[in-house]
């Protein structure tokens, strides 16, 4: 069960979040949103479906999106009309999505947004067989916020041009996946115009999923309101927390998309989760997992379970989340947030790698289940599956490979057997040393999750008295 004992804290990322945000709030008015632009295309659990968001002028209240295997739209030309996600009089805007469907499998569409007063550019995409195909290739981008608000702007072109990049080196990707802190203030529609402006010449023709990352949180609620209104996503999650979790599948490939941002206790503070509801979504990660025989398991989510440097919030997810991957025999997950590249060893079967493609860098460390770190590189992994194999690669700006790892497809039926946990081990990887003891002195300073293997002294409580047994032990 997860513990409430973090409100202050909430309160330094309330304070964190509200500064910015009300200095920003205080200098900016519209964003000269003349027309329909920034289209952004993701999938829906419907192989033959393609949901489509863009914004608009503010006064445009009706929209749709228009969509064709004809280029210049002379035939076969079906409409579906917009829902109206956000009408933002403060900055000039209104947010729309709409779903194209009865889509063929392998097939090109050309679409248009807006209205008879103006339509978008039109662009295109081709369709996968999401339905049966026995292979796929999808990009990861971890991180893409940038690292000091005066030079965004820049800073976002670089990311636009990474992005542009792997997908001329890579024009056949199936779908891309994002994981989380996208923009640096998550309430701000300057960020958000920032990123699209560098997103959507990709993603209005390669489809997107995407998570949530601490970065998109609203500090009044704890959710990531303004991400669920501008993304279209599956509403496959926990009821309540739909969009924050969901799943998607695609051929051989099931794909778990988690907010691990609710372990900030932001929502519990805000009241728009209960201490139940770690519980309710602890158990609906579980029975997604279980409820797929997909031959390969990909979790995506923003904090990471094995931390460069040391962090309450993948101590949270370490004790409550990565014993389910085990559990479920997941092949590999995606994370970022600590602004590293690091692919660990496979712990118990389950490999993790964190990607960063933005510009916002931290330094690398030594941490013993680290197979690869690389620092201050922006990173984009590609990843390809088919029924032989599982292999990720992750390449810098340029498209030079930095690191590859291939996975085997994992005998689900046979419950592997793993070493018994180590008391004191808390990153799982066999040994007891100094990050053991800085993961324990964390998880207690911040009352997080209980796991036997903090009990250190066994008097069935977790507290300074099992860190400093801990740290004995390594004298
Ligand atoms: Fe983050």
């Amino acid at each position: 069960m997860k513990k409430l004992k973090k409100t202050g804290l909430f309160f330094c990322v309330l304070v964190a979040i509200l500064i910015p945000t009300m200095s920003w709030a205080g200098a900016t008015s519209s964003l000269d949103i003349t027309g329909p632009c920034y289209e952004m295309l993701s999938p829906t659990n419907s192989a033959t479906e393609m949901a489509v968001t863009w914004w608009d002028a503010l006064e445009v209240n009706t929209a749709s999106v228009q969509y064709s295997t004809s280029s210049n739209f002379s035939s076969g030309v079906f409409s579906v009309a917009a829902t109206l996600s956000k009408n933002d009089t403060t900055n000039g805007y209104s947010a729309f999505a709409a779903t194209m469907t009865n889509l063929t499998a392998d097939t090109t569409y050309y679409y248009r947004v807006g209205n008879v007063t103006a339509w978008s550019d039109t662009n295109s995409f081709t369709t996968g067989d999401a339905a049966s195909a026995s292979s796929l290739s999808i990009m990861y981008l971890g991180d893409a916020q940038y690292a000091s608000y005066n030079a965004a702007v820049e800073e976002y072109a670089t990311w636009g041009s990474l992005i542009n990049g792997a997908y001329t080196k890579f024009p056949n990707l199936d779908f891309a996946l994002m994981g989380g802190d996208l923009v640096s203030l998550g309430q701000s529609a300057v960020d958000w115009q920032r990123f699209y402006n560098n997103a959507s010449p990709v993603f209005s023709k390669l489809p997107v999923l995407a998570v949530p990352g601490n970065h998109e949180s609203n500090a009044t609620s704890g959710k990531p309101e303004l991400f669920l209104k501008l993304f279209d996503l599956p509403t496959n999650g926990p009821t309540g927390f739909e969009e924050e979790f969901y799943s998607y599948d695609y051929g051989n490939c099931h794909i778990v998309c988690l907010s691990s941002s609710i372990f900030l206790d932001e929502q519990l503070a805000a009241g728009t989760m209960t201490e139940a509801d770690f519980d309710t979504i602890k158990q609906w990660i579980a029975s997604d997992l279980a409820d797929s025989d997909a031959t390969w398991k990909i979790v995506v989510m923003h904090h990471p379970a094995y931390a460069v440097v040391s962090d309450d919030t993948a101590v949270d997810v370490l004790a409550n989340w990565a014993p389910v991957f085990v559990n479920a025999q997941v092949d590999l997950v995606l994370c970022g947030h600590q602004h590293v590249y690091m692919r660990t060893e496979a712990i118990k079967g389950v490999t993790y790698v964190m990607g960063v493609s933005g510009s916002k860098f931290y330094a690398p460390a030594t941490v013993s289940y680290s197979e690869c770190m690389i620092g201050y590189t922006s990173n984009y992994e590609i990843i390809n599956a088919d029924s032989n194999s599982l292999t990720v690669t992750a390449y810098d700006s340029t498209g030079t490979s930095l690191d590859t790892v291939t996975i085997k497809p994992k005998n689900r039926t046979i419950t592997p057997t793993w070493p018994e946990d180590i008391v004191g081990d808390l990153n799982g990887d066999g040994s007891i040393t100094s990050a053991d003891v800085t993961l324990l002195i964390s998880a207690i300073l911040t009352n997080a999750a209980y796991s036997t293997v903090m009990d250190v002294n066994d008097d069935g409580k977790v507290n300074i008295c099992d860190a400093h047994q801990l740290s004995l032990s390594l004298l």
